[in-house]
């Protein structure tokens, strides 16, 4: 059995303070937003799962595919001896590269879900003998600190969710990453790449209606958390892509005029008939933005791959 350790980095409480101003920000916005990251309780984390095997939601085996053929060019372009994960989850597609680097000596998983972190982290390490896993319960998104491990060091960053970052919110993020490396030091990246607008638009608005559940969790969340009394049967579901931002966008909808209570917050909020609240921005890209946006953070992209089809994009870029 090798060492596991789990740290927590995120205040008890730091979370339930988040959502409340996260909601009363959103909600009193005009037009209303809430950021994607409250979908993921134990009943959405379970949705995403289920969308990531609908036959619509491309992603996760285009990444998958990627990470099966090339987890050794990647090892040999960043032999590292320590391997950071952002958003760890359950480290399924992980497992590619802790196989692919012969050299490894720590893995440090970084997820808010201190269940998710448990299971995967608890099993890998029973799994690989001499590999030291190093948890961490953190909101990357909230600056972090890394253990003192060896280098070099890859941090991983994979399934697109770079994508959920506004333009502005994803420069200061990858300048946030760019102080963890030393340089020589690298960042794989998962990025969902712009293409024909149907198929980005089915993947975000399955037949089955999973990502409408999904998307309505979060309504379920904040009832839960903070008291409210949203009626998700009383809002659909709404996919669209924004041409000039190239990102998707999901929404809800409200079927009718009707005012919503959130009383850990005192707060009413009034939604007129038809009007939509944006719950998720799914940022699509290419080659040339992703290239421009690491360079601007210190981060020089040595290595492109993608599936196939071309629908999804790894990269590696090495810090300057
Ligand atoms: C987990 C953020 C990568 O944007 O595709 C899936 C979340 N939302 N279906 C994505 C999601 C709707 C997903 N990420």
């Amino acid at each position: 059995m090798s060492p596991f350790h789990i740290t927590r980095t995120l205040p008890e409480d730091a979370m339930a303070a988040a959502l409340r101003a996260d909601v009363r920000h959103g909600l009193t916005a005009d037009p209303k937003t809430l950021p994607p990251k409250w979908f993921y309780d134990a009943h959405g984390s379970d949705l995403f799962e289920r969308i990531t095997e609908l036959p619509e939601y491309y992603p996760t085996r285009a990444e998958r595919e990627i990470l099966a053929d090339r987890a050794h060019e990647i090892a040999a372009a960043l032999p590292a001896r320590t391997l950071v994960e952002l958003g760890s989850g359950s480290s399924e597609k992980t497992r590619y590269l802790l196989d692919a680097l012969t050299d490894l000596h720590t893995y440090v998983p970084v997820d808010v879900s201190e269940s998710a972190l448990e299971q995967a982290g608890r099993s890998l390490a029973a799994e690989r003998p001499g590999l030291d896993v190093h948890a961490l319960i953190a909101d990357f998104t909230a600056g972090l600190t890394l253990p003192d491990t060896p280098g070099p060091r890859l941090l991983a960053f994979l399934g697109g969710t770079i994508g959920n970052l506004l333009p502005d919110e994803r420069a200061r993020f990858l300048t946030g990453l760019r102080a963890l490396l030393a340089p020589g030091d690298a960042l794989l990246l998962g990025t969902d790449l712009v293409k024909d607008e149907a198929v980005l638009v089915r993947a975000y608005d399955d037949a089955a209606g999973v990502t409408a559940a999904f998307d309505k969790n979060v309504l379920s969340v904040v009832n839960r958390e903070l008291g409210a009394d949203f009626d998700p049967d009383a809002f659909d579901h709404v996919a669209l892509w924004n041409a000039d931002h190239e990102w998707i966008e999901m929404r809800l909808r409200s079927l009718t005029a009707q005012t919503v209570k959130v009383p850990a917050l005192d707060l009413a909020v009034d939604f007129a008939a038809g009007e939509e609240l944006r719950t998720e921005v799914s940022a699509k890209f290419r080659r040339e933005g992703v290239t421009g946006e690491l360079a601007a953070a210190g981060l020089d992209l040595t290595r492109w791959w993608t599936d196939g089809e071309g629908r999804f994009a790894l990269s590696l870029s090495v810090a300057r």
